[in-house]
């Protein structure tokens, strides 16, 4: 069997999904340290700057295809089109969120992470700063089980079918919006229960993969498009479905998207659109949440928990660290 890997090499491959999960520990300590500051910017900021000088030790020249924020202030040392990595070996492309819910990271409430995906180039969609309607449940489901377009209450019969429970047996994650109050009142009236989330839906669709652990059956609602990317890849490795199509509050941001050469706005992606190919995601806990520990600073050792999905192997590895604290100073 031939393999088509994103580097047509299996072992610099494995190599790389390790040396991503080193990565994402870096970013989550850093921004750990400044935990329950207030202070969001800084946090993220701390983050991709420790990021970006793990992944510049790596024999990779990568672009920054899905990067912070375009707007902060000083400038990401992640942002969008900057290239990244050693210089050599193959053309990646990378998807990061250095600080995945930046403000549960600044009020020290659970679920920030750290994440990054790495694939071949042209692999991740190029999505601007916009949102992205989804929907997305965990592996084990016959493909177009649900659909973006059906309503909240089909999909949640579809799934409680599926799964052989009852409609009231369905866990649905909504990121706690005002625009979501009608979404969260049609999928109590269809008898499910919604476990609100206040940030942070990367780890929101991902909770999807692991229902059983989680409690999380689907996730539905609208949220970051470029969040949105990240999750599709780490959904693919489990076999999970996703669902997803920009959504836009102006018409400067359609033109945006415009700009960034996708060629239809309106188009309904899969996951595939969002991740193709071969694809690593990786995530650390920053703080601690229902996907991932916390960072944890001992007197001499920092601790890490970091999940590492690979999609061709279809492998999902967690990863417990320790870190001698005098080694890991930024
Ligand atoms: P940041 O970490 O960049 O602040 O994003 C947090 C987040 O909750 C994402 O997970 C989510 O996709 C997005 O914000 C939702 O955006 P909004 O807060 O505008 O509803």
């Amino acid at each position: 069997m031939v393999r088509k890997t994103f580097v047509d090499e299996p072992s610099i491959e494995r190599f790389l999904a390790l040396a991503l999960a080193r990565v994402t520990e870096r970013g989550a300590v850093a921004a750990a340290r400044l935990r329950g500051r207030g202070d969001e910017m800084a946090a993220d900021r701390a983050a991709a700057r420790a990021m970006r000088a793990e992944l510049d030790r790596l024999p990779i020249l990568a672009s920054v295809v899905i990067g912070e924020s375009e707007h902060g202030s000083p400038p990401s040392p992640l942002g969008l089109g900057q290239s990244v990595g050693a210089g050599k070996g193959p053309l990646l492309d990378l998807a990061v969120a250095p600080l995945e819910g930046s403000t549960l990271c600044a009020k020290d409430m659970p679920g920030a992470i750290s994440a990054i995906a790495m694939a071949k180039a042209g692999s991740l969609l190029r999505t601007p700063e916009v949102y992205m309607d989804k929907i997305a449940i965990g592996p084990g489901y016959p493909a177009g089980l649900v659909d973006l377009d059906r309503e909240p209450r089909e999909n949640i019969e579809a799934l409680a079918h599926a799964k052989n429970v009852k409609c009231g047996d369905i866990t649905v994650c909504v990121l706690d919006r005002p625009r979501h109050t009608e979404l969260i009142e049609k999928c109590r009236a269809a008898g499910a229960s919604v476990r609100l989330i206040s940030d942070g839906d990367v780890a929101g669709v991902i909770l999807t993969a692991q229902s059983r652990q989680t409690g999380v059956d689907i996730f539905l609602g609208r949220g970051g498009a470029r969040e949105g990317v990240l999750a599709a890849g780490a959904l693919r490795c489990v076999g999970g479905q996703m669902q997803g199509r920009l959504a836009f509050n102006s018409s400067a941001e359609l033109a945006r998207v415009e700009a960034a050469g996708i060629e239809n706005p309106y188009k309904k992606y899969d996951m595939t659109d969002l991740a193709s190919g071969d694809v690593i995601v990786c995530a650390t806990g920053v703080t601690e949440g229902p996907l991932l520990e916390g960072v944890g600073f001992g007197k001499a050792m920092i601790a890490t928990e970091t999940v590492v999905y690979h999609s061709y192997t279809g492998t999902v590895r967690r990863i417990r660290a320790e870190h001698r604290a005098d080694r890991l100073q930024d």
